[in-house]
């Protein structure tokens, strides 16, 4: 059975335990147009960055640079970049919005409430991902299904409504974290080194710490909020 779309992307079956390769595979097939991964150089993202050398060099990896990311991201940034000699699309908030923002609210405005929570993520993530993704025909990421309640319901392909009904391709959704890692070291790949000290999730630096032995993987996410909060909008269904 296939469903149709706004874009008419007619989504394939795939194979009960399809590997990340076969999905994204899949998902090249069947995108009205070109396909992007979205990379905030987790070691999920970097997984999928060293995969699509072999799979589908084409793919081209955007980054949204909030203006508040940790200097560690941008340092793993720079070396997935270097070892496998490609460009990163960096995309930027608008600036308006942003000096906005800070003289009117100061720059812990997202403290205060979910209301101005979901307003900085907004501006500085969801407003450029929407210009990421202009002109595209899919894109990629780095999700997984056991990260977070509110992932549980996701699919490999999806058609992604929130976004003009493109294709969204999720290789690695039915990984666990211990796979990941299995992969990343066998490859010797770059990752950030906060990964290393405690933080399995890591978004912009005010809003992600380190977690307590026994913690849920995405507890430093915004860990004033409750689970079923702790998305920014990237990701809405
Ligand atoms: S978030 O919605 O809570 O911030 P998370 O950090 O778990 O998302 O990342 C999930 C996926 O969203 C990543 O694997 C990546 O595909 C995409 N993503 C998240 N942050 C960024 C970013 N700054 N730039 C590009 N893609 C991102
Ligand atoms: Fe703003 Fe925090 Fe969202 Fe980053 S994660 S965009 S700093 S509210």
């Amino acid at each position: 059975m296939s469903l149709p779309s706004e874009k008419n992307i007619q989504l394939p079956e795939l194979p009960q335990e399809a590997s990340p390769a076969e999905i994204i595979s899949a998902g090249l097939k069947v995108a009205d147009g070109p396909v992007a991964l979205a990379c905030s150089f987790s070691v999920e993202d970097v997984v999928i960055v060293d995969l699509l050398q072999e799979v589908a060099p084409q793919v081209r990896l955007f980054a949204l640079d909030t203006g508040r990311l940790n200097e560690e991201t941008y340092e793993v940034a720079e070396a997935v970049s270097q070892r496998y000699g490609i460009a990163i699309d960096w995309f930027f908030p608008e600036r308006d919005a942003v000096e906005k923002l800070e003289r009117e609210k100061g720059l812990f405005s997202f403290r205060e409430s979910l209301d101005n929570r979901h307003e900085c993520c907004r501006i500085r993530k969801v407003e450029p991902l929407q210009r990421a993704l202009k002109g595209l025909g899919g894109w990629i990421t780095g999700l997984r299904r056991e990260q977070s309640v509110t992932r549980t319901g996701l699919a490999p392909l999806e058609v992604d409504t929130s976004n003009g009904g493109i294709l969204k391709i999720n290789p690695l959704l039915e990984w666990s974290e211990a796979q990941v890692w299995e992969y990343a070291e066998s490859k010797r790949l770059p990752v950030n080194k906060l990964h290393r000290q405690g933080y399995p999730s890591i978004g912009c630096a005010p809003c992600t710490r380190a977690i307590k032995d026994g913690e849920h993987p995405r507890a430093g996410r915004w860990w004033w909020e409750d689970p079923e909060h702790k998305e920014c909008g990237l990701h809405r269904r």
